[in-house]
């Protein structure tokens, strides 16, 4: 049977696009397979240097996958950092990463590339060993579990590629005596499987164009309020594919509901303000429930801290069994 894992930074509440992207997919995939999914608070560690804000988001992630209805019965829904056996892991893996792997890395170059546009003579200013490290710890992360399939968004492709590379030097090495299954990437369906924010581009925290999930009604419809959206009158007609309105609710209306506003805008007649009515009333009926439950759980006396407490226990098991054959393999044990 396969093994289903993945994880999501634990820096601040998930949004939309962590919901198409890897949330939605993963859940459907735990009602048939084998799933472990977890909280990275080690990863976000490189850019959330407040530990009370950490301590929080971690409770907000365990309650989003709770709330959208993960079933702990079933999942392994744990913390990255009660899982030692991953840094152990992460160790062992650098011995056997080419460095200029990680060179190519899109974060690390993207970093470097904003210091250069920035004209700031030193390339690596401001990047941390936690980001150049970044995709080592991810592979441990995956391998560890020894994960077969891992659902996430198209801008984690590279690190998912990546994790099968470094699996493959450890298997060329020592795969006489043990080897990591290889895993792979599943994607959402589409080539613009990305969803966009508010302003179009790819939806994301460090571009301040997300959507949290549990917003309050209120707040949710001010900000649905907010997206732009071009001056076309009322009664003209309107293209939908560039609209990200459209676009936002492409990925949450129902096929049916989404075909009649295409063909309303398309006509004419369809104004923006109404779209975004529609918008925000597929999101308020799809998240709304789900955020009372939300709530209830981030309350400090409720079932998550249990709930993560008995995930890290199983976790840990599946990782000590795993390090056990990478010592022996190695020759650290
Ligand atoms: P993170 O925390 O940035 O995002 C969590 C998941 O959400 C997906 N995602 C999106 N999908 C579609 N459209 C978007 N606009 C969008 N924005 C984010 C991401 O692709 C991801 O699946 N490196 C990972 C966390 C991680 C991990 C792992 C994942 C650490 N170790 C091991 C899988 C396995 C990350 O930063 O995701």
């Amino acid at each position: 049977t396969k093994t289903y894992l993945t994880g999501i930074q634990t820096s601040g509440m998930p949004h939309l696009g962590n919901y198409i992207g890897a949330i939605r997919p993963a859940l459907e995939a735990a009602r048939e397979h084998d799933s472990m999914y977890f909280l990275a608070d080690y990863h976000a560690l490189n850019s959330v240097r407040d530990p009370a804000k950490l301590r929080h988001d971690v409770r907000s992630v365990a309650a989003t996958w709770l709330a959208c209805g993960l079933d702990p019965e079933r999942t392994v829904l744990y913390r990255q950092s009660s899982v030692p056996e991953v840094f152990e892991l992460a160790t062992v893996l650098g011995a056997v990463t080419a460095k200029g792997l990680m060179n190519r890395a899109h974060a690390y170059k993207a970093a470097r590339d904003r210091n250069a546009e920035a004209g700031v003579d030193d390339l690596d200013a401001g990047v941390n060993m936690g980001l150049f490290n970044y995709p080592v710890l991810m592979a441990a992360d995956i391998l560890v579990m020894e994960a077969d399939i891992v659902p996430v968004g198209r801008d984690q492709r590279q690190h998912i590629e990546y994790t099968a590379d470094i699996a493959g030097s450890f298997n060329h090495l020592y795969g006489a005596a043990y080897a990591f299954p290889v895993p792979e990437g599943e994607f959402p369906e589409g080539e613009s499987s990305l969803l966009p924010g508010t302003d179009g581009r790819k939806m994301s925290k460090s571009y301040d164009n997300h959507i949290p999930l549990f917003l309050p009604e209120n707040k949710l419809k001010k900000l649905v309020r907010r997206i732009p959206t071009d001056s076309t009158p009322v009664e003209d007609p309107k293209d939908p594919d560039t609209s990200a309105v459209f676009q936002l609710l492409e990925h949450f209306a129902d096929a049916d509901r989404t075909a009649a506003v295409r063909k309303r805008l398309e006509a004419g007649g369809m104004g923006w303000g109404e779209l975004k009515n529609e918008l925000f009333d597929v999101l308020n009926g799809l998240f709304g429930p789900m955020r009372e439950r939300y709530d209830a759980l981030m309350e400090p006396d409720s079932e998550l801290d249990a709930v993560l407490e008995d995930g890290a226990e199983r976790a840990r098991a599946r990782a000590k069994a795993t390090m056990a054959k990478v010592r022996a393999a190695t020759g650290i044990a």
